[in-house]
């Protein structure tokens, strides 16, 4: 049977801090040549007291299990659209198990809260099924250098 998880947010769980730039780091900015430092050191204004940017994290008490976060900006080609929900990574051991839905769900609704009845995403498009299944609406397809397919939550 899987273990259970929480969702938290990064702020009240700063232990899984160095977790978190890590897998950023290794998913999307290694290969780049981009150093981890940098990742750690934007990853900081997630920190903070501003409503957005925010991390959140799945966690089995002290066990890292996933992470997303809500930016401002993830396109440059889109700066109009705010905010996003973007950079969701669940631990390879911890998936198919309802985790990485839980915590886009979870960054949306807060986003909700915040006020904002618009929150964006972008994805490569062979994602496209797993967040229209969790209720993103295609918006775009196409856009910029990775040929990204946009998509929006309005409910
Ligand atoms: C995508 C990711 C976050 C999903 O996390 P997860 O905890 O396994 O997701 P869930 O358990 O909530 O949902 C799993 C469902 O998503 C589907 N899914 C997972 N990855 C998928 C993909 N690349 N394309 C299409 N569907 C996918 C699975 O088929 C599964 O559906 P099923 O159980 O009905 O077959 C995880 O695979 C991951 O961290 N991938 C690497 C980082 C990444 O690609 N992030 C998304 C960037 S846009």
């Amino acid at each position: 049977m899987p273990s259970p998880f929480t969702v938290s947010d990064l702020r009240q769980r700063p232990q899984f801090f160095n977790s978190v730039a890590d897998r950023i780091w290794r998913a999307w900015w290694q290969a780049q040549g981009i150093p981890l430092d940098h990742i750690s050191g934007r990853l900081k204004d997630n920190m903070t007291a501003t409503p957005i940017p925010f991390t959140l994290v799945a966690h089995d008490g002290k066990i890292f299990l996933g992470t997303v976060s809500v930016i401002a900006s993830d396109l440059p080609e889109r700066p109009q659209l705010t905010p996003w929900v973007a950079a969701v990574w669940v631990e390879r051991s911890a998936r198919r198990r309802g985790i990485g839905s839980a915590l886009i769900n979870r960054a949306s609704q807060d986003c909700l809260a915040l006020g904002f009845k618009s929150r964006y995403l972008c994805a490569r498009p062979q994602m496209t099924l797993f967040y229209q299944r969790l209720g993103w609406n295609l918006v775009e397809q196409g856009v910029g250098e990775y040929r990204l397919n946009v998509f929006v939550q309005n409910t």
